[in-house]
C-alpha cells in the first residue's frame, strides 16, 4: 500500500501539518499559540532541519530550507528531511497529512512528498507473525495545498506507484520469482497500464539463435524468457523508437565460476534493470509520455547446475558474433548483448541499456553515481546529466576509449567475456556496444541498487535507482522534440 495524494484548497482546523518554509517566519494560517510559535522559533533560529509541535488536537512539523547551496542540493534535502521525519510521522499515527509550503521554491511541496512516499516503503508481505501494536503507520492520504499543477500531482503519482511496485520486483527471492513469474508480473503490469507485452519462450528464443541468454540459461532447470515492451501512443512525435534493455537475471550464483564469501547475497536483485525499465514504461504509459519506446527484458538465473556453460565454452550469439566464455559470472553482458543487436530490427533512435552489471562499476563510484559509458551524441548524455542533478539519481561518465576494446581480443573466436583485470565496467561496455548497430548508453547501477544499507529514501536493497532519472530524461526528450 501507499499514501493516497490529493489537492485541497485550505487547511481546516485540527488538521495536521507540514510547512516548508523558507525563513523563520512562522506563517498565521497554521493557527499556532504564541508560546508554540516562540518554541517554533527559537528551533529554528537554531538551524534545525526542522521543528515538531504537538498541540493537543493536531501536529505541526514546520521543516526549513537550506540555503547558501546549489539548487538541485535544496531539492535533495528536502527529500532528506522527509526520509528523516517519516518515523515521527508514522508514530504520530495519522490518518491524514497536510504538506503546504511558504516562500519556498515551486515544486517544494512535490520533492517533499516524493521523499516521504519513497521513505513510507517496505516489503512486508512475508511477515506474516508481525503484532498490529508494533506497526507504525503512515497517513493514508497525503493532502497536498499550495500551487502545484494537476499534471504535477499525477506524475508523482505514477513515478512513485512505480517505484513501489519496481523495488517489490527487485526485493522478492528467485523460489518466488523465477523467469517466467517475472515475465507474468510484467504482462500484469503492461495490461493495467497500457503498454503492451509480449513473451518469448524458450522455443522462440531457440528459433531466434539468442545462443547469450540460452547459454546463460544452461545450468537452470528453468526455462529463460525475453519480454518485448511497447508504448506507442498515437501521438508520438519520435520517428524512431527509443530502446530501452533491461538486465533480468532474476537470481546471480555466478554460474560455474560460483561467488563465494559473501558476494552471492542480494544477488535476487540481479534483474533491478528489467523491472527498472518495466516500470519506466508503465509510467510512460500512465502519464502519456508521446514517444514510441520499446523495452527489451532477456531473463533467467545463472546457476551452474546440469549442463551448465563453462569456461572456454565458444557461443554464437544472437547477431552471429562468437564469444569465448572466459568467466560464467560475466553473464549480464552476454544476455544484454542479444537483446541489444535484437534492437536493430527497429532501427532505433538511440538504445540505453540498464544492469546490475559489474562490480568494478560499485568500486569506483559507490552508492553516489551511475556509471555511464556512451557513443551516442553528446546531447543526449548532457540531459542525462541534468535530470540526473534534477531527480538526485546521478550520473558519471567513464571513458569508452576502443583501446579498451582491445583487452576483449580471444585468440579461437570474435571476442571473450571478460577482458583484464582493471577497468572492468569499461570493459563490460566495450563488449555491449560490439553488438550495438545504433548509439548506445550504457548504465551500470550496480553501486547504487545493492545497498546494504538506505541512503536515505532510497532504501537498502533495491531503491530503483535509475528509474526516476530515466523516466525524467524521456518525457524532457518529449518536451524537446514539441518544441
Ligand atoms: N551481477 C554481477 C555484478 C554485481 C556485483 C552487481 C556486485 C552488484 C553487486 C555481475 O554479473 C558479475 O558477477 N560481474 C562480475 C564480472 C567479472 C566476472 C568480469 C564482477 O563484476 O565481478
Ligand atoms: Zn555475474
Ligand atoms: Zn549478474
Amino acid at each position: 500500500m501507499k499514501s493516497e495524494i490529493l489537492k485541497i484548497s485550505q487547511i481546516s482546523a485540527g488538521q495536521s501539518v507540514v510547512c516548508i518554509i523558507g525563513n523563520d517566519n512562522i506563517p498565521e494560517r497554521l493557527n499556532l499559540s504564541k508560546s508554540e510559535k516562540e518554541y517554533a522559533q527559537k528551533q529554528l533560529k537554531a538551524k534545525e532541519e526542522y521543528t515538531f509541535i504537538n498541540s493537543y488536537n493536531k501536529c505541526t512539523y514546520l521543516v526549513r530550507l537550506k540555503d547558501g547551496i546549489s539548487h538541485h542540493k535544496v531539492r535533495e534535502e528536502l527529500r532528506k528531511t522527509a526520509y528523516n521525519l517519516r518515523k515521527l510521522i508514522k508514530g504520530n499515527n495519522h490518518s491524514e497529512l497536510v504538506i503546504t509550503s511558504e516562500e519556498s521554491y515551486k515544486g517544494a511541496i512535490e520533492d517533499f512528498v516524493e521523499g516521504l512516499i519513497l521513505s513510507f516503503y517496505s516489503f512486508e508481505k512475508y511477515k506474516t507473525q508481525t503484532d498490529e501494536s508494533e506497526k507504525l503507520h503512515y497517513p493514508a492520504r497525503l493532502l497536498l495545498q499550495g500551487k502545484v499543477a494537476d499534471a504535477d500531482i499525477k506524475w508523482l503519482v505514477d513515478l512513485t506507484d512505480a517505484v513501489y511496485f519496481t523495488r517489490d520486483l527487485i526485493n522478492e527471492p528467485v523460489n518466488h520469482l523465477n523467469a517466467t513469474a517475472l515475465a507474468g508480473e510484467i504482462k500484469r503490469i503492461g495490461d493495467s497500464a497500457g503498454f503492451s507485452v509480449e513473451v518469448l519462450n524458450k522455443g522462440k528464443i531457440e528459433a531466434l539463435k539468442m545462443g547469450g541468454l540460452l547459454a546463460v540459461n544452461k545450468g537452470s532447470v528453468d526455462p529463460p524468457v525475453f519480454c518485448i515492451l511497447e508504448w506507442r501512443p498515437a501521438n508520438y512525435v519520435n520517428k524512431n523508437p527509443i530502446v530501452l534493455v533491461g538486465k533480468g537475471i532474476v537470481y546471480d550464483t555466478g554460474g560455474l565460476n560460483i561467488k563465494t564469501g559473501d558476494f552471492m547475497a542480494g544477488m535476487n536483485g540481479d534483474m533491478a534493470g528489467a523491472a527498472i525499465v518495466t516500470g519506466i514504461l508503465h509510467t510512460a504509459a500512465r502519464t502519456g509520455i508521446p514517444l514510441h519506446i520499446i523495452g527489451l527484458i532477456p531473463s533467467t538465473d545463472n546457476r551452474p547446475g546440469g549442463n551448465a556453460y563453462t569456461q572456454g565454452d565458444i557461443i554464437t550469439m544472437y547477431n552471429k558474433l562468437t564469444v569465448e566464455i572466459g568467466n560464467t559470472d560475466a553473464e549480464g553482458r552476454l544476455i544484454l548483448a542479444d537483446a541489444i543487436s535484437y534492437a536493430s530490427k527497429y532501427a532505433p533512435e538511440l538504445i540505453i541499456d540498464i544492469a546490475t552489471l559489474t562490480g568494478s562499476a560499485a568500486m569506483t563510484f559507490g552508492n553516489q553515481a551511475i556509471a555511464v559509458m556512451t557513443n551516442a551524441d553528446r546531447k543526449y548524455i548532457n540531459l542525462l546529466e541534468e535530470c540526473g542533478n534534477d531527480v538526485y539519481e546521478r550520473i558519471a561518465e567513464l571513458p569508452f576509449w576502443d583501446e579498451y576494446g582491445e583487452l576483449l581480443k580471444s585468440d579461437i573466436s570474435d571476442l571473450k567475456n571478460i577482458g583484464g583485470r582493471e577497468a572492468g565496467a569499461i570493459i563490460a561496455g566495450k563488449f555491449l556496444e560490439r553488438f550495438a548497430e545504433y548509439p548506445l548508453i550504457h548504465m551500470d547501477i550496480a553501486g547504487t541498487e545493492m545497498l546494504k544499507k538506505d541512503d536515505f529514501y532510497r532504501l537498502k536493497n533495491g531503491p530503483a535507482s535509475g528509474l526516476r532519472l530515466l523516466s525524467t530524461f524521456l518525457k524532457k526528450i518529449a518536451a524537446d522534440y514539441s518544441k
